[in-house]
């Protein structure tokens, strides 16, 4: 009977095994054939001077904008078979993202990697990706809601209900409702899209049609990067000629957030760029805030509060003030509402003072125009989409400029589950970041690669050309990011990486490695044994003052909660406590507690049995305690470097 069914086993992996190669055989066959078609097309088309073109069957303000000899705009991901398409053509691209798959949390958006999903912090993982899709493929949609909510990202059904004009309900201080006397400039508000709902994408433009007064307004620019969806073609152009003021640019290639947004700023002509994302509704006089900084000094890059509309219910909620945009040292942008060293200002002045911000969220950006162009607009190696926000924002302080969010300027941003269209590349965003960390981040890159050994591997085996990057750094005069950590961003804390005394943290008697579970609700998480990822996600640094420090800004510290040992949020202005310093004993490997004089030990906790789904389980853990220092081997500890101290 077993025997039977290893070989049935076995005969259905074979037949897995022979349909993956077949799907393999055959995407091959078809990218073949696409590229040898395209190859004597793309000599023949013979636009190469010209790559802005009024196509005469079109409304006036449509603009194709056709395959560009510019490299600034190339994408370095091949889409070649989607480089053809014609306006009305719609291309068929079947769902590839699993409906029960969670999300994986990236800053402030979730970015859908099938398969690769663990807990929170985990980095991705790097082979599991053509199984997943392969798997994904074969899988029906579950039901009509969820299909809607994968295409994206959001309720879909629920927007298409709501007014395109619907108002937002006030949320400005009232120190912010006092008229704008001084003449300001002119705005061109730049909206990229690429298969964004129709619903929130006229939302966003009649929101700013409605919201700024026309003396301000020099255009709004659609930019359409490549979208496939019927409703974004014909119907859309039609629907745009009768809009007054707004132009519609479409690129026949795929240029990514930071290419697409380049390719608008190009285009324009108001004296200040608003870079705004597809699905946003503004407050009333939310843009004269942002004009009236930008004139008084033009080297400001500001945006508003960004207050966020649910994916699920379309409710607008306002976002607290102060808020600020920061970054971690796995380069993930988040807000953050902690840790400021207030003024002892009176609360009114606070409320309508804007504020610095090491780095600006993508969803709204508001910069001189020519200030734009001479930083060096977006970087063209960014691909796709992810961290072209935080290179632009090291960039902008770096070279001359400053950042702040200004609160008497509010648009609300619609925040979706996750990212409604699949990345060509799943290691695109690790890309992205090794461009930030090559070209911005000196010797601090290292920081970087310990806490994402993904990209550290990547970095290993091909060499981003950053030269052009570097040359603009040079000839702009940029400072280092050393100068920036100091002078920006002294908040964020900056691991010593020891050799010898960071890494991941083995257990000699396990074999495993230190590692802790997230508890909903909980300040403080228990520390276990579990396999070693190495990934980064593991990384422990302990530091000069005795503290062990884990995550991506190193705001957890090893603890004790009576013989527990467990990750406890490290204080923020006081100096260490004592029940947070550690010695590591290098000769026999001990972690030393310093206030108790007790050691780290692997503990096993066998025995505890549940019942689940009719099974009886027995869940034996390894947990972390405090135990009187003996000879013995779970007490044994070593750290592991992932990435070396030296070297390339
Ligand atoms: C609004 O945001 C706050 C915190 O940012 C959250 O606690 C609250 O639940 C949100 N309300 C709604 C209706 O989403
Ligand atoms: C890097 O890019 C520059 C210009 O963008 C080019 O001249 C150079 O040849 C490239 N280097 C490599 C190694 O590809």
């Amino acid at each position: 009977m077993r025997l039977w069914g290893r070989k049935f086993g076995r005969r259905r992996m074979l037949c897995v095994w022979l349909l993956l190669l077949a799907f393999m055989v055959v995407t091959l066959t078809l990218s073949d054939l696409l590229s040898r078609n395209q190859s004597p097309g793309r000599q023949v088309s013979g636009l190469p001077d010209r790559p802005l073109q009024r196509s005469s069957g079109l409304p006036p303000d449509v603009e194709i904008f056709l395959d560009s000899q510019d490299p600034a705009l190339e994408l370095g991901v091949d889409l070649s078979p989607l480089k053809s398409l014609q306006e009305d053509e719609l291309l068929f691209v079947p769902s590839t993202q699993d409906a029960n798959m969670p999300p994986h949390e990236k800053g402030i958006y979730k970015v859908v990697l099938p398969g690769t999903y663990k807990d929170e912090g985990d980095a991705v993982s790097p082979m599991s990706s053509e199984m997943d899709k392969a798997a994904s493929l074969q899988e029906p949609d579950k039901d009509q809601d969820q299909a809607v909510l994968m295409k994206y990202g959001f309720n879909e059904v629920l927007s298409e209900r709501i007014s395109l004009h619907r108002r937002l309900p006030e949320a400005r201080h009232a120190g912010c409702l006092q008229q704008h006397s001084r003449s300001l400039p002119s705005a061109s508000i730049v909206v990229c899209f690429h298969d964004e709902a129709w619903s929130t994408l006229l939302r966003t433009v009649h929101s700013v049609l409605s919201t700024v007064p026309a003396q301000y307004l020099q255009e709004v620019l659609l930019v359409d990067d490549l979208s496939q969806h019927g409703h974004l073609k014909g119907v859309l152009s039609e629907y745009v000629s009768h809009l007054d003021g707004v132009r519609l640019i479409r690129s026949t290639k795929r240029l990514g957030v930071g290419g697409c947004r380049t390719l608008g700023a190009t285009r324009a002509v108001g004296e200040v760029l608003v870079f705004m994302d597809s699905h946003c509704e503004c407050h009333k006089g939310w843009l004269e805030p942002l004009l009236e900084r930008v004139v008084q000094d033009r080297t400001r890059v500001v945006s508003p509060i960004i207050d966020v509309i649910d994916w699920q219910n379309l409710q607008y909620n306002a976002t607290q003030w102060p808020v600020r945009g920061v970054f971690d040292w796995k380069l993930d942008f988040s807000w953050d509402f902690s840790n400021f060293p207030l003024p002892d200002q009176d609360q009114d002045f606070v409320a309508v003072q804007p504020l610095r911000s090491p780095v600006l969220g993508g969803e709204v950006v508001a910069m001189d125009r020519h200030f734009f162009h001479r930083l060096g607009a977006y970087d063209p190696g960014m691909l796709l989409w992810g961290v072209e926000q935080i290179e632009l924002s090291i960039r902008v302080w770096s070279c001359g400029g400053t950042m702040e969010i200004v609160p008497c300027s509010r648009v609300a941003h619609l925040r979706r589950h996750h990212l409604p269209y699949r990345l060509p590349d799943q290691e695109l965003l690790q890309r992205n970041k090794i461009r930030v960390a090559e070209t911005w981040m000196d010797a601090y890159s290292k920081i970087f690669y310990r806490r994402d050994t993904l990209a550290h591997f990547i970095r290993q085996s091909e060499r981003p050309n950053i030269t052009e990057r570097l040359q603009l750094k040079r000839s702009l005069g940029c400072r280092s990011f050393h100068w920036y950590l100091t002078s920006v961003y002294p908040q964020l804390y900056v691991p010593q990486d020891r050799a010898g005394l960071s890494g991941e943290l083995y257990n000699i008697g396990t074999g495993g490695c230190a590692d802790h579970v997230p508890q909903q609700g909980q300040k403080s998480r228990p520390m276990n044994i579990a396999p070693c990822s190495g990934t980064g996600s593991q990384h422990y640094d302990l530091n000069s003052e005795g503290e062990v420090r884990w995550g991506p800004t190193g705001a957890f510290c090893l603890d004790a909660k009576g013989e527990s040992v467990v990750l406890s949020p490290c204080p923020t202005h006081t100096s260490t406590a004592s029940t947070l310093q550690w010695k590591f004993i290098k000769l026999n490997g001990q972690l030393l507690h310093q206030q108790s004089q007790l050691c780290v030990e692997a503990v096993k906790e066998g025995g505890l049995t549940h019942k689940s789904q009719g099974e009886v389980k027995t869940n034996s853990r390894t947990d972390l305690f405090l135990r009187p220092c003996t000879v013995n081997p779970r007490q044994q500890w070593h750290f592991e470097q992932l990435v070396a101290p030296q070297g390339a």
